[in-house]
């Protein structure tokens, strides 16, 4: 039998990606000085009995109830949700969603293989319509990752080939075949070989652009990808997610120019759209902004209701080519309770305006990001689609350089005082609340995350580093360039790991 070995990173850095570090010293110390006595006690069972692994066990915290927009946890503390993994557009529980699950489940609780089933059927046929273009036949699977995978075996057989180009820093989900495609890594190092045939190409992340955007985009990254498509030519399929959930943001013409690269080159745009499809980005689908239809659009997350794991591939009509090879065949794929909750969540999102209110609070929201900016030096960027809003924290302006401590010092004080949401890349804050939102929630959350900002700024370590601040200037941080950041970051995390405990 092969000898266990513990895998502690000789550095956190690579693990800022995906999502904050659950070894970092922060939040050993916030949960000191946040949890009592009990909390800790099930953190400690949740360690003992879960496999460790980089961005959930050992937790942060241990809840008890969501409702809304609200997370709680077992002392009682609330958290207004700005992160719920991308699953809570309508919120927690919504009662239109409780509901058509409670009803579907008394009556057809399970869909064995071979039989269908209504809800299913009134799900596919939806979507269909929903989507744009030619957009009309679905496969269903009980996550994200696994739509990927169907979409990945569906480009192959249409094409008969089976390379693609995706994106550095991407995520399409943790099998092997979706860290084969993504780019980040957290999840990729060390674990190969991974597929064959993958080929990376740089995102377009205009604020650390290979090509030196400095923020405005130049589509020298789409001009790349017709230039990979026509050296390699034989590529399958041209994987991304339509507007990354870091986010960044392309312009208006970088899809259209990457469609009519992989029209040219006979390769097929699958479009990931997980965490923001369904309505995040004040469309229906994200792909919508950009005018383009891609071959394949995977969706998931939220389509369940954030009670259901349930995704959806949909694809071009004359694409429905494989019907003698097994694309899914998962045990879940017809779902009846499932379906029941996409379709009632579905309904929250047209009935109740929830698109609109993504618009219009995004627009709100980015709006009092854009005056913080002015009073907050550390804050680098800002941007946002809809409810998908990011502020990018920097150690100076003139470097762009990612000032991820400051970040998780921000984000630990933010939970500190109820509200939660996600770091990406290590610095940038990711906002993504649910879409039903009130103003006046928004507010709240937003005051909250500026008085942190401004706790953490004037704090004495910060105040000397930030205190000369230059105006933007197009300089990309290079390799090596030191950031400015302290590097304490190590001293405990061999304790931390190997006592499995936060
Ligand atoms: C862009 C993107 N693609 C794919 C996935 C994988 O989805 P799932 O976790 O449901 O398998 C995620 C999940 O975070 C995602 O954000």
């Amino acid at each position: 039998m092969n000898t266990p070995q513990t895998h502690p990173p000789a550095s956190l850095q690579h693990l800022k990606s995906e999502g904050d570090i659950n070894l970092s010293p922060h939040r050993a110390a916030w949960a000191r000085d946040n949890l009592d006595a009990g909390t800790h006690h099930w953190l400690a069972e949740d360690a003992e009995f879960f496999l460790h692994q980089a961005l959930s066990t050992p937790c942060l915290d241990v809840l008890r109830k969501s409702e809304g927009i609200y997370l709680e946890d077992l002392q009682g503390r609330r958290y207004l949700d700005f992160h719920g993994n991308s699953v809570h557009q309508v919120g927690y529980g919504h009662p239109r969603v409780v509901e058509a699950i409670i009803n579907q489940m008394r009556e057809l609780p399970f869909c064995p293989r071979r039989f269908t089933n209504l809800p299913a059927i009134g799900l596919a046929k939806k979507l269909a319509q929903l989507a744009p273009g030619d957009l009309q036949k679905v496969l269903f699977s009980p996550g994200g990752t696994t739509a990927i995978g169907m979409a990945l075996k569906l480009a192959r057989i249409v094409t008969g080939r089976y390379k693609t180009i995706s994106m550095w820093d991407s995520f399409h989900g943790a099998s092997l075949d979706a860290i084969s495609l993504g780019g980040e890594a957290i999840f990729r190092r060390g674990i190969g070989p991974l597929l064959p045939g993958c080929e990376h190409v740089p995102p377009p992340d205009a604020r650390h652009c290979l090509w030196g955007c400095a923020g405005k985009c130049s589509l020298k990254c789409a001009d790349y990808i017709d230039y990979v498509l026509e050296k390699e030519g034989d590529v399958a399929a041209v994987v991304a997610e339509t507007v990354r959930c870091t986010p960044f943001i392309p312009p208006p013409e970088y899809w259209k120019k990457v469609r009519a690269a992989c029209d040219r080159h006979g390769a097929l745009l699958i479009l990931d759209e997980i965490p923001i499809g369904l309505g995040r980005t004040g469309k229906m689908f994200a792909c919508e902004h950009y005018d383009i239809v891609p071959d394949l659009l995977v969706i998931g997350k939220g389509l369940g209701g954030g009670i259901f794991p349930l995704a959806a591939l949909i694809a071009r009509k004359d694409l429905d080519v494989a019907a003698s090879t097994a694309l899914g065949h998962y045990t879940h794929e017809k779902n009846p309770v499932a379906a029941a909750a996409a379709l009632a969540t579905i309904e929250c999102l047209e009935s109740e305006g929830l698109l609109e209110n993504a618009r219009r609070l995004g627009e709100h929201a980015l709006g009092r990001m854009r005056t913080m900016m002015e009073h907050h030096p550390c804050i680098g960027d800002v941007r946002g689609l809809g409810l998908l809003l990011g502020m990018e924290i920097v150690t100076d302006r003139r470097t762009f350089a990612r000032a991820a401590d400051t970040a998780e010092k921000i984000l630990y004080r933010a939970l500190a005082s109820g509200l939660s949401f996600k770091l990406t890349m290590g610095n940038i804050i990711t906002l993504t609340p649910p879409l039903t939102i009130t103003l006046a929630e928004m507010d709240r959350a937003l005051d909250i995350l500026e008085d942190c900002i401004g706790g953490v700024e004037h704090g004495p370590e910060l105040r000397v580093r930030l205190g000369e601040i230059g105006s933007p200037r197009t300089e990309i941080p290079g390799p090596g360039k030191p950031n400015g950041e302290p590097n304490g970051e190590l001293a405990s995390l061999a304790d931390h790991f190997s006592a499995g405990r936060v």
